[in-house]
């Protein structure tokens, strides 16, 4: 983005209204420089009012959520129940943890801010306001425990389609938890189970979305945002949440009637990591190699330097 279009959504961010002649004085350049440099942030998405005699306003990024709009999402559910919304809360896993045995429903839980966010392996997830979306869902499926990694598989691809119909995106999957924009990740998600005899009585997914970029994203030098990459200032949460349910509902649905078969042309098609030479960092082991496929049950089988066949069910992946 140019600097002009950076220190005028800067001015925007700090003021309630600023004039375009504000604007042109405190930036040094033209009132028409101001003008064009204002329709290009709005032809990006960023919604911006000019109301006459005050100037210009900066509506939020994020597009107003409705309560009520959010409930009717899950009305129309074939799986989920009821949805829980918090604007700010530690952690949309313990929530959702905190809530699973005082019911037989499944749910959902979503948040614009964590303080106490985690991701895989229990590191910290950095959750700032407004900057990301927290969801986790919780489903109750008739199954053993051996089905989860396949379930994940299910999971990650409707992450993925539903992130690419909401924002024009083409994003892809790197096994077995992170979907990736451009070689970079714009999501992480986890499946944590609760389970008694080798079964499950309930699956806990939480998954995190970068929405906007941050100074803290940027740092990692390996993350990216949603709006980084579809280049739009302006995300609609709403239309986002409506297309992950659908999309959730239609692979969970597959997921209890099929193998992982019948989905896996479409998630190898989505997958990054196949062609490339991976780093696979396991539990006692750090070692490169191809992976070559994927297998039903969700194990990916990795030829190494050596040629020796691995078949991984849980790593770190670096490309
Ligand atoms: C990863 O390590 O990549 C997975 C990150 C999962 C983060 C999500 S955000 C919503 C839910 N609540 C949490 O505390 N963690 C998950």
């Amino acid at each position: 983005m140019s600097s002009l279009k950076t220190d005028i959504l800067k001015l925007l961010s700090n003021h309630e209204h600023i004039s375009g002649q504000k604007l042109a004085d405190e930036l040094e350049v033209s009132r028409t420089a101001v003008w064009k440099a204002v329709q290009n942030l709005k032809s990006e998405g960023y919604i911006i009012e000019s109301v006459q005699n005050k100037g210009y306003l900066l509506k939020e990024k994020t597009s107003h959520i409705n309560h009520s709009a959010l409930l009717n999402m899950v009305e129309y559910s074939r799986h989920f129940d009821v949805l829980h919304f918090k604007e700010s809360i530690d952690s949309t896993q313990l929530l959702a943890k905190s809530l699973i045995n005082r019911t037989d429903e499944q749910f959902i839980v979503v948040a614009l801010e964590q303080t106490a966010g985690r991701g895989r392996f229990n590191r910290p997830w950095a959750s700032p306001k407004n900057n990301g979306l927290y969801i986790s869902i919780v489903l109750k499926p008739d199954i053993s425990l051996s089905e989860i990694i396949r379930f994940n598989l299910f999971m990650s691809l409707a992450i993925s389609e539903a992130l690419d119909q909401s924002f024009n995106i083409e994003s892809g999957i790197k096994w077995p938890n992170d979907i990736y924009i451009n070689d970079k990740k714009v999501c992480g998600f986890l499946t944590e189970v609760l389970s008694e005899d080798h079964h499950v009585t309930s699956i806990i997914c939480g998954i995190g979305i970068n929405l906007f970029d941050n100074d803290y994203l940027k740092s990692l030098g390996t993350a990216t945002s949603i709006e980084n990459e579809s280049g739009k200032g302006n995300i609609n949460i709403e239309h986002f949440l409506s297309t992950f349910i659908s999309k959730i509902d239609e692979y969970y649905e597959l997921f209890l009637s099929s193998s992982f078969d019948i989905i896996k042309k479409d998630w190898i098609e989505r997958s990054i990591i196949f062609g490339k030479t991976i780093r696979i960092t396991e539990m006692t082991r750090t070692y490169y190699g191809k992976p070559v496929d994927i297998t039903d049950d969700g194990f990916l089988v990795v030829i190494d330097e050596e040629g020796e066949t691995h078949k991984v069910i849980s790593a770190d992946i670096e490309l």
